[in-house]
């Protein structure tokens, strides 16, 4: 399955890097184009909110989406942690798959590779 990811600080990068997956394309601008399913991997922006980028390229590439994971910050935000993948899922009437802890753990990295699959 390709995997669709936004990174702003690093984490997400972090994680993609170790995951080393062979199907992968980062939302830069929310321009990209894809034709096939895919996975979304994002972050969350200011109170839990869609980053703008990630908000973009849904608009115009939401029919292959099928599912939404995501990285937040627990600590930092415990009222709104990964609160925007309930917004997509909402949204876009897909699953939350997971929900990870910045850089999340050895644990949560099988997880990713399970689902990614
Ligand atoms: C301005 C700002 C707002 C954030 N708001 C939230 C939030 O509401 N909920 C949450 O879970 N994480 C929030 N975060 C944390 C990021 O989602 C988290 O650090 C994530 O791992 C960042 O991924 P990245 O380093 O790949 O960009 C926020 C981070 C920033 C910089």
């Amino acid at each position: 399955m390709k995997v669709v990811y936004a990174s702003r600080t690093g984490n997400i990068q972090t994680v993609m890097n170790k995951l080393n997956l062979a199907n992968t394309l980062k939302i830069e601008t929310g321009l990209e184009e894809v034709c096939e399913d895919f996975i979304l991997f994002t972050y969350n922006d200011g109170a839990g909110v869609v980053p703008p980028t990630v908000d973009e390229f849904l608009k115009h590439n939401s029919k292959y989406l099928k599912g939404v994971v995501g990285s937040g910050n627990r600590e930092r935000h415990p009222d709104t942690w990964n609160f925007c993948l309930d917004i997509i899922s909402k949204e876009y009437n897909v699953p939350v798959l997971y929900k990870i802890n910045t850089t999340g753990t050895d644990e949560d990295l099988a997880r990713l590779k399970e689902i990614f699959k």
